[in-house]
């Protein structure tokens, strides 16, 4: 078997964060070596305790640690609408049996990258405050970063305004930090997002697996599907999981490169992730663009990460 890859989580759960660690989790391929929370979904005290609490329900046995309280620049943006007052409504949680590090969310992804004899793979879901200020802060740890499979921004369009994507949004000049960084950038963004549809009959599927965390991902379908539903959607965008299945099982997406640039300006544009699509700017690409995802690969993957945890070793 091949080794497996180190990754660290940072995320602001958020359903779809919750759902990706679930994957991570249940995923042989991977190796957890650390957990962030970021605000975004909702504030970074709301967004890290249930950072904790879903590590706790999952059994993700790692170091937490909270992020910023505010993006690099401007003030935070939260989503209740789409994720409720908690950032994690509907399902009851246990309660967190992880204590935050006793240092923020950089540092620890910092000491862990240190730590590391092989560089590691960050899974940012999120906002990218931690990322871009860790690579502000530590420019010499790039050599032990991977690569960033990232939930974030859209080719065509937005989906917090016409042109940017919220978890871009929220922080684009963390963004501009991170997309100009020279490291291997995977982009899950809308234009695969809005195709990772997960409907009701899946979540039945997943409900049927009849395990305590099968059960609780059923619901946080029921929930996540709620506002999507009021929108037109035929099932719920499980956004953040497509930066894990990324890693896990590339064969299920189509991938194009693209160079990318982040708007930090702009009246109308601010936080888009701008494509060069036919190369006007003569620059190389910067990122793997995924656009597409076969569906049906993608329920399945999701339905055996929720089988895993019914089984012994989980
Ligand atoms: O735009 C979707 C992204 O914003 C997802 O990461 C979701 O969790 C929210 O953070
Ligand atoms: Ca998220």
């Amino acid at each position: 078997m091949n080794p497996k890859i180190p990754i660290i989580l940072d995320g602001d759960p958020g359903h779809d964060d919750a759902i990706a660690w679930m994957l991570a989790k249940a995923s042989p391929q991977l190796e957890i070596r650390a957990c962030t929370s970021v605000c975004g979904n909702q504030t970074i005290e709301k967004t890290s305790y249930n950072a904790r609490r879903v590590m706790t329900l999952l059994g993700i046995d790692a170091p937490f640690a909270m992020g910023r309280s505010n993006p690099l620049v401007g003030q935070p943006m939260v989503a209740p609408t789409v994720h409720g007052e908690s950032g994690l409504d509907g399902p009851a949680l246990p309660e967190p049996k992880i204590e935050p590090q006793p240092i923020s969310a950089v540092e620890l992804i910092a000491r862990t990258l240190t730590e590391s004899t092989e560089p590691v793979t960050l899974v940012p879901t999120g906002p990218l405050t931690n990322i871009g200020a860790l690579l502000l802060l530590y420019p010499e740890l790039k050599r032990k970063i991977a690569g960033i499979s990232l939930m974030g921004g859209g080719v065509a369009h937005g989906n917090w305004t016409p042109a940017a994507e919220f978890n871009i949004l929220v922080d684009p000049e963390a963004a501009d930090v991170v997309f100009k960084s020279g490291l291997p950038i995977t982009m899950a963004g809308l234009d695969v997002t809005n195709k990772a549809l997960v409907f009701p009959e899946d979540f039945e599927r997943i409900r049927a697996l009849n395990n305590p965390v099968a059960a609780v991902v059923a619901e946080w379908l029921d929930f996540f599907y709620g506002f999507h539903r009021s929108l037109g959607y035929p099932g719920a965008p499980v956004h953040d999981a497509v930066a894990v299945a990324a890693l896990v099982r590339p064969e299920i997406l189509t991938i194009k490169e693209y160079y990318v640039q982040i708007e930090t300006k702009g009246e109308f544009c601010r936080g888009a992730t701008v494509a060069d699509h036919w190369g006007f700017t003569g620059k190389a690409p910067n990122a793997r663009v995924i656009l597409g995802i076969n569906r049906e690969g993608f329920i399945d993957l999701l339905a055996e990460a929720a089988a895993w945890y019914g089984r012994e070793e989980a």
